[in-house]
């Protein structure tokens, strides 16, 4: 039987990562917004765009949840996005009750999905649509690691001229100023990266990978980074569409895992078709594991704030 991947928000990050999921045939895509017109416009138009692809994925648009019903995936990206000046935290009051609205829907449509959160501040509007899902937590993933890790090894395959294929790196922690890209873990054909540069250069491409967002959001003015972050979004589709069992850095609720309970932050598992199916516990540093104490405290004090 076809898949079917609901994508909640048809703006910058929906209709993107709809147009990547279509253009894999991954699945058959559902657009939704509360905007009437947008995601039916949106949705056609991909939808005329599957000969030229060669593709047969059935995307459609909508503002009816109905249509939404059965979806083995359903990726949350509805909310506002940042503009310069802002942080991500700031969105947190009107993105929460965004998450309110959308996630019963979703769950009365579709009680077996996965969930797949993107709006920010990721780490806490994850936590939020846990909460308010009642999922096991192995059904509510948030994407940012695998984003910010592509950031990260965009910026160390440009520094050492290599293809990025050759490149994997690690980003820990919450999605924010405090995230925790982790060098030691980061490597080229194998090769730490810490071999294979010096540490002024890391520290530059670790604080280039921290801003990447707002070095988009500073460009754009009027929004912030859609394709790269859909693409992430699509990685995790994939994987757990085609039970792939990949380790990519995803924000899980951890319930001890880290020293950590409690808290959706991000950390290595393994994704597949049950969705999170390992949290991978690495070894870290005193130095890394206070950074990403640091990093889920600051999620902490977010999700006290919308009490979830
Ligand atoms: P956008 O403004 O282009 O699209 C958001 C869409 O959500 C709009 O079409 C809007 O009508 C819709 N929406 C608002 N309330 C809704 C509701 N109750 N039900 C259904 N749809 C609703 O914004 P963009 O650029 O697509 O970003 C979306 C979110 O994703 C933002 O919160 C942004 O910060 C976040 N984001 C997170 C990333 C991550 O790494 N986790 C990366 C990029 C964006
Ligand atoms: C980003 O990192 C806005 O969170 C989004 O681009």
């Amino acid at each position: 039987m076809r898949k079917k991947v609901t994508i909640v928000g048809s703006g910058n990050v929906g209709a993107t990562a709809a147009h990547w999921i279509a253009s894999k045939e991954l699945a058959d895509v559902v657009l939704i917004d509360i905007i009437e017109g947008v995601p039916q416009g949106k949705g056609l138009d991909l939808l005329e765009a599957m000969p030229i692809e060669k593709r047969d994925s059935f995307v459609v648009g909508t503002n009816d949840y109905a249509d939404t019903a059965n979806s083995d995936i359903v990726v949350i990206t509805a909310g506002i996005p940042r503009k310069p000046g802002m942080s991500r935290d700031d969105l947190l009051n009107t993105n929460y009750k965004i998450m309110s609205d959308v996630v019963g829907k979703v769950v009365q449509y579709s009680p077996h999905c996965i969930l797949i959160v993107v709006s920010n501040p990721l780490d806490a509007m994850a936590q939020a649509a846990y909460k308010l899902s009642g999922f096991p937590r192995e059904r509510v993933v948030g994407m940012a690691g695998v984003l910010d890790s592509a950031r990260f090894r965009t910026f160390i395959a440009q520094e050492l001229n290599v293809s990025v294929e050759n490149v994997n790196a690690f980003v820990l922690g919450g999605h924010g100023d405090t995230m925790v890209p982790l060098p030691r873990y980061s490597t080229v054909a194998g090769i730490p990266i810490t071999e294979l540069m010096d540490k002024t250069t890391l520290d530059r491409l670790v604080q280039r990978t921290r801003d990447g967002g707002a070095e988009i959001v500073k460009y754009l003015k009027t929004g912030s980074a859609y394709y790269a972050p859909s693409a992430a979004a699509t990685e995790m589709v994939e994987a757990i569409l085609k039970d792939k069992k990949k380790i990519l850095p995803c924000a899980a609720y951890l319930n001890g895992e880290y020293g950590i309970k409690g808290l959706y932050v991000g950390v290595p598992v393994k994704l597949g078709a049950k969705g999170i199916e390992q949290i991978i516990e690495i070894k870290l540093t005193p130095e890394e594991k206070s950074a990403l104490d640091k990093s889920a405290a600051a999620v902490k004090e977010l999700v006290a704030v919308i009490n979830v």
